[in-house]
């Protein structure tokens, strides 16, 4: 048996948009997976997606340096570029865009994309300068393959939230495709940081998001969602979390405050077990 060659990696925004050009040519569909590499399941999922959309499908592997924080993780960031490209390949992916940071954001770049109110709240509060780290490099990612399809992971539900406001805003022809969370077995999301938990963090972390489904399910009983918060910051502090940024009930489209289930909303939490900041959403 032959050994398969490596999935077809592109470096420079030149070299992507010759690669999908050609594509266009032949009329294909192109999906886009953006990704930070440490790739998982969750991932995985948004590759199945695109791969059974589209006829061709792009992921790109970029850990950006914009979107992490002062003394948050950027410098140990897990990184495995090979492996990725072989769990992508393996899945039907047929082009990596693996850029550097000074192709994406060389000398003298100074343009960010801030998307004011949905960027602003909950994790915007919580780690100012965030989403426009997200927004601007998405943006580029975007007018760099301008593909059909773009995929991105309902984990961070938030996130997906702001790149779907700055699509209708800059008016980028392209659609975001929310894909479900994948969870373990007992319920905790899939995610590149739970390799920052000890075992017994491991062991408490699907608290989360037992709490927050208990919060769901309370509100759709017509209970009132400021009390259940106050409950739940309160279970997720006798569960080991430390720290509790977050547990809110808000509007599933715009995330201000809920006051009851008569629209659609969405129960998400913010909160640190150890060295780890897990997030969680569920819907209500
Ligand atoms: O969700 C992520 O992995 C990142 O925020 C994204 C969308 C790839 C932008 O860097």
């Amino acid at each position: 048996m032959g050994v398969a060659s490596p999935l077809d990696t592109v470096r420079t925004v030149s070299d992507l948009r010759a690669r999908i050009a050609a594509w266009r040519a032949e009329g294909l569909r192109v999906g886009l997976v953006p990704t930070m590499g440490a790739l998982h399941d969750g991932h995985i999922s948004l590759v199945k997606n695109s791969v059974a959309d589209c006829e061709k499908t792009v992921v790109t592997l970029f850990v950006n340096p914009a979107q992490f924080g002062e003394g948050e993780d950027f410098g140990v960031y897990p990184r495995n570029e090979e492996r990725d490209a072989e769990m992508v390949q393996a899945e039907g992916a047929d082009l990596l865009f693996a850029p550097g940071v000074e192709e994406v954001y060389p000398e003298g770049h100074s343009t960010k994309v801030h998307v004011g109110g949905l960027g602003d709240v909950l994790e915007g509060e919580f780690r100012p300068g965030f989403f426009t780290g997200v927004a601007t490099v998405v943006t580029k990612l975007l007018l760099q393959s301008l593909p059909d399809e773009a995929y991105f992971g309902e984990k961070d539900y938030q996130q997906l939230q702001v790149i779907k406001k700055l699509i209708r805003d800059l008016d980028i022809p392209v659609t975001a495709t929310g894909v479900k969370t994948v969870r373990e077995a007992d319920g905790l999301a899939l995610s590149s940081r739970n390799a920052y938990l000890t075992p017994e963090e491991r062991a408490q972390a699907p608290i989360l998001h037992g709490t927050i489904a208990q919060v769901a399910e309370q509100v759709g009983r017509g209970e009132n969602p400021r009390d259940l918060e106050a409950w739940a910051k309160g279970q997720l502090e006798r569960g080991g979390f430390w720290q509790v940024d977050y547990v809110t009930v808000r509007d599933a489209a715009t995330l201000d405050e809920a006051a009851d289930a008569s629209r659609p909303a969405r129960v998400l939490a913010a909160a640190w077990l150890g060295k780890a900041r897990l997030i969680d959403n569920v819907p209500v």
